[in-house]
């Protein structure tokens, strides 16, 4: 959470900082602000409550050019959304940016008789204290310092009034990329800051300093302050990614790339017709050593996990559990070295699952982790990478992203069904081949996406909204009352259709949205008797099946069709359903559909 950009070098820094803020503003977006050294190399300060958009509209009156700065964007934990609260904090000498969360900060404020001293509710302010109390002209003993005294996870980078040119930066935990380029020194909290300015970038090691000078990034050893060379990586999208190329919102644009980005994931994966994850490092004697997959996410990767449960059990004929990451972190799991644990996350950033990955490897059990950005800290610490390939997922609500980790585990399912026996060379060659027809049925639904707009206005005036479905379709509803949720505000739910009659049903009154998908032909019957039962209590019924299907007239007052795909895939033209019902829902009630309230792209806190 929170967006963090560092700057030294030629270029107007006040601009690169807005520019890039707006690059980052999709981790966090309650107030925003830049601190800068200006013509006379004092540091100037401007932040305030509110969207990026108008900290530009501020600083734009701003006389004069500078050439050194860091930049914020917030989403808050200490602290209400207040200008006092935005960062850049400053005290003393110091001026700092900080994204994650010092945990003793209580305990700092009372060590260093700081209680007077504040003016936010914030923990970095209080860690701009502590820094200025060390700071005794060399910035790198106070930050070993302050180091020394912080618990939790942070990325600070710092100006040190006295050292105009100059920012200093530090992580734990939380991430930071940097690069020097022909346009200067970069600092970023994630790679959509610096690819304007190059395509070649380092993550900055955990427990390393960093300097960057208008002509160097040079990083240290916090200990001993030796140089360190951190490895070059290679960024393989450009800007054009990251932009929304003429779609209104990159919701909608991610919605439109997902054929493509399930291509890239899945295609260089097939040999010979048959999965084939060794490019990928990844050995067979992985999938035939386990005993059980624990599968480990947050959100909507935890929803792709739950789908891949209820495909891979029945076929591996082996447990499959799926659990919260933020749960298990505190759990005492039921695993051990035979245990695959997949760990499935976008940003790679998410740091219950990272912990939750930390205390797998803690009990022994092998690590696959299936990761949307390169490089980052869970593609880093986990044993096996399985990369998707969806390109920048930029829009809050994920869609994209969950489409390709679902590729990836039906890729590894069908993989571990060769390997393990359960599956013959022609099954796998079948199974792929089936699986590869969801791209045109995709592509199909997103074609036929004013189905989806014109069914909102029966949605967007009600409160609640249910999502009903058995077995598969139980899984893909609660993906569907996420994205509706999170983006337009209305309470929804997925329920196990057969469970509704245990207390549920007594939600369902007129008029009452109910989303059911019905897309399993062994359960179909079942599904509609539920359904049926909730028609009954007048409820307004949106029923998705796959075409073909025989429905009575009275049952639905809408009804949308998806292409007669295998029934373990109907997942994939489902998604577009349910997304774009969300994104039409968010639209027509005029909400911020990329950047929802109180939410932020990766979630870098507990
Ligand atoms: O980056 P991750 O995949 O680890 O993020 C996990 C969740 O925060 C994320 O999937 C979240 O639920 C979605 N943005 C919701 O659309």
């Amino acid at each position: 959470m929170c967006g963090i950009i560092g700057y030294s070098g030629p270029l107007e820094a006040k601009r690169l900082l807005i520019e890039g803020l707006a690059g980052l503003e999709y981790r966090g977006y309650d107030s925003a602000g830049i601190a800068f050294f200006d013509t006379v190399s004092q540091v100037r300060l401007v932040k305030q409550v509110g969207k990026v958009a108008a900290l530009k509209e501020t600083c734009e009156k701003l006389q004069g050019s500078s050439h050194c700065g860091i930049g914020h964007t917030r989403w808050a934990t200490h602290g209400g959304v207040t200008n006092a609260n935005a960062h850049p904090h400053q005290a003393g000498r110091i001026t700092l940016i900080h994204n994650g969360i010092i945990e003793n900060y209580h305990q700092l404020t009372e060590e260093f008789g700081l209680q007077d001293k504040l003016v936010s509710q914030t923990d970095s302010e209080v860690a701009a204290h502590v820094l200025d109390h060390f700071y005794k002209d060399d910035p790198f003993t106070a930050i070993q310092e302050l180091v020394r005294r912080s618990e939790g996870s942070y990325a600070f980078c710092i100006l040190f009034a006295d050292r105009p040119g100059e920012v200093y930066a530090i992580r734990k935990t939380s991430p930071l990329v940097a690069a020097y380029t022909h346009s200067g020194a970069l600092i970023a909290s994630d790679l959509t800051a610096l690819i304007p300015y190059t395509h070649s970038y380092f993550v900055v090691p955990e427990g390393e300093l960093v300097r960057l000078t208008p002509y160097k990034v040079q990083t240290y050893r916090l200990d001993d302050l030796s140089k360190t060379q951190p490895e070059t990586m290679t960024v393989n999208w450009n800007m054009d990614a990251a932009m929304k190329n003429g779609f209104p919102h990159f919701m909608l644009k991610e919605i439109h790339e997902q054929p493509e980005a399930m291509k890239n994931t899945v295609l260089p994966r097939l040999s010979k017709g048959l999965p084939d994850l060794s490019e990928d490092g990844i050995p067979d004697a992985l999938f035939l050593s386990c005993s059980q997959v624990h599968i480990v996410a947050c959100g909507t990767a935890m929803h792709a996990g739950m789908v891949a449960r209820t495909i891979m059990e029945p076929l591996l004929r082996i447990p499959v559990t799926v659990t919260i990451a933020s749960e298990f972190r505190y759990q005492q799991p039921l695993i051990d070295e035979d245990t695959l644990v997949i760990v499935i996350s976008q940003s790679g950033e998410t740091v219950d699952t990272i912990a939750a990955m930390g205390l797998a490897k803690a009990y022994g059990s092998k690590t696959l982790a299936i990761v949307n950005v390169k490089g980052s800290t869970i593609a880093r610490e986990s044993q096996y990478v399985l990369y998707t390939h969806a390109g920048p997922e930029i829009a809050v609500a994920s869609t994209k992203a969950y489409s390709v980790q679902l590729a990836a585990l039906y890729l590894i399912t069908c993989r571990m069904a060769l390997v393990r026996g359960r599956y013959t060379n022609e099954q796998a060659v079948t199974f792929l081949q089936e699986f590869l027809d969801v791209i045109p049925a995709m592509e199909d639904m997103i074609r036929r996406k004013d189905e989806m707009k014109a069914v909102v206005s029966h949605i967007i005036n009600s409160p609640d909204a249910f999502f009903i479905g058995r077995g598969l379709d139980y899984a893909f509803s609660l993906e569907g009352a996420l994205k509706l949720k999170e983006i337009s505000y209305i309470h929804s739910e997925a329920y196990a259709a057969g469970e509704l009659k245990h207390g549920t049903i007594a939600l369902i009154s007129d008029k009452v949205p109910v989303i059911a998908i019905a897309t399993q032909d062994d359960i179909f019957a079942k599904s509609m008797s539920n359904v049926r039962e909730v028609k009954a209590r007048g409820a307004f019924v949106i029923l998705v099946t796959k075409e073909g299907k025989d429905v009575s007239a009275d049952l639905a007052d809408v009804h949308i069709t998806i292409p007669a795909v295998q029934d373990i895939f109907t997942v994939f033209p489902i998604a577009v359903v349910l997304q774009l019902i969300a994104y039409y829902a968010s639209l027509g009630k005029g909400l911020d559909v990329d950047q929802p309230r109180n939410l932020a792209k990766s979630v870098t806190v507990e």
